[in-house]
């Protein structure tokens, strides 16, 4: 309460208005004197090619009508095609750039490299997955999602899909960054039969308990059922936080600016570290992101973390729930339904999952196949990513651990039963 309170008081202070525009716009060779690389201004598939993969755009219908653009790298840069499918999905107000801003060590061209059909999901709702068969994004029913939907019904079209076109299912591998990895325990737990399509699951970051979040989407706890203030600070529709709620954030980030970053609301809610900052791929990430989500999607965590952490559908309050769910509170993720074996890469110092509740999650999984820490004290949530040192310490232990998991099939018996 404090935290707010001075956040009142710098919002009277603080009137420059600060629009998203701007923040997503890092300026040319600006302040900071970034060199500037081409990758800053160009989609997920315009920088695959530039670094010379090829590259495919699909378009997947889900059940409830999204268009889902899903980016594919269906071989590597010497003409290899026919690889075990992967697919990569993003995190909160991300897309799949996350997996190929960070210039040649991107982990999608690392598994391109070692000849994997890599393919790259983007959820609803971020710039890349606008399109719905009947609603316009105007309306208050697109945005009416959590990453609830995304696990029920993203995964399943993305995923089938995947089987279709390549034949593979039941060997495709997957690996989640955050967000990316929710939606996944929400799709594997409620749609078994499906995941089963799913030969291995790496989770980078796992969120699923959130009692040990050291986000400031903590701080949007109290408010999580005040309609009012949603709408005034984070939006009914898509997730557009005010500038006052973003001056108030960027306090919180102070002790960790490092450049640009804390203008940043994916930067500010994840957590960054110096240790880690990498600048040279800093100008290209962060035009990059934020991508776009709903506020529902962002209230769903902030209510995870008001009701104790716990892991469970969407909370509509008690005649909602009686409503949607037949119960007063939201019934619970039953994590021991999920039979896709997991591997959980987490780090100590991760704003967003703490390691205590990555161990509460490992020992509901069933079929867990290992957990591993990052071991770097100062790694933090984002750093899966675009931290310096990922490539050694998350994507070689990674791509090792995904080499157990390799195809079963033998290529020639996978084309005839194409
Ligand atoms: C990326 O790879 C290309 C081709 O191998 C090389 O020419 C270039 O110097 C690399 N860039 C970086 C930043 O490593
Ligand atoms: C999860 O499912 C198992 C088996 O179906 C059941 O025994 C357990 O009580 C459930 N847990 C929760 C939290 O609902
Ligand atoms: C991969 O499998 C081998 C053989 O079963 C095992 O010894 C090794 O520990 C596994 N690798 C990892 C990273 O778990």
């Amino acid at each position: 309460m404090i935290k707010f309170l001075s956040f009142f008081a710098i919002s009277v202070f603080c009137s420059i208005q600060i629009s998203l525009g701007e923040i997503v716009n890092v300026e040319l060779g600006g302040p900071l004197g970034w060199r500037f690389d081409p990758d800053e201004d160009l989609n997920t598939p315009q920088i695959i090619r530039r670094h010379g993969y090829p590259a495919e755009s699909h378009i997947v219908e889900t059940e409830d009508g999204y268009l889902l653009t899903v980016h594919r790298i269906p071989g590597s840069r010497d003409g290899n095609r026919g690889g075990q499918p992967i697919l990569l999905q993003h995190g909160l107000l991300s897309s799949s750039a996350d997996w190929v801003d960070e210039g040649n060590a991107s982990l999608a061209f690392l598994l391109a490299d070692d000849g994997y059909d890599v393919w790259l999901g983007n959820a609803r709702g971020n710039h890349y997955s606008i399109g719905h068969t009947k609603l316009s994004t105007d309306s208050k029913e697109f945005w009416d999602f959590s990453w609830h939907e995304m696990g029920v019904y993203d995964l399943p079209a993305v995923i089938r899909f995947i089987s279709k076109t390549t034949g593979k299912g039941g060997d495709i591998l997957y690996v989640g960054h955050s967000m990316g990895t929710t939606m996944f325990f929400v799709f594997s737990s409620l749609k078994p039969e499906i995941a089963k399509l799913v030969k291995f699951m790496v989770a980078l970051a796992p969120v699923a308990y959130m009692k040990h979040v050291r986000s400031p989407i903590r701080y949007l706890t109290p408010f999580v059922n005040e309609e009012q203030w949603i709408a005034e600070h984070l939006g009914i529709k898509e997730f557009l936080p005010s500038s006052k709620l973003l001056h108030f954030f960027t306090y919180e980030c102070q002790i960790i600016d490092t450049g640009r970053i804390c203008d940043n609301i994916v930067f500010i809610l994840c957590g960054a570290d110096k240790e880690e900052y990498n600048e040279d791929i800093m100008p290209i990430v962060l035009p990059h992101i934020p991508a776009g989500s709903s506020t529902k999607a962002v209230l769903h965590y902030g209510q995870e973390i008001k009701n104790n952490g716990n892991f469970q559908e969407y909370d509509y309050g008690m005649e909602g729930n009686l409503a949607h769910y037949g119960t007063e509170t939201p019934p619970f993720y039953n994590l021991t339904h999920i039979k896709v074996p997991i591997y959980l890469m987490y780090a100590a110092n991760d704003y967003m999952t703490g390691p205590i509740d990555v161990v509460r999650l490992s020992k509901q999984l069933k079929n867990l196949v290992g957990m591993y820490l990052i071991p770097l004290k100062s790694f933090n949530h984002i750093d899966f990513l675009v931290g310096k040192r990922a490539p050694e310490a998350v994507y070689k232990p990674l791509t090792k651990i995904l080499g157990n998991f390799s195809s079963s099939f033998n290529e020639d018996i996978s084309v005839k039963l194409v």
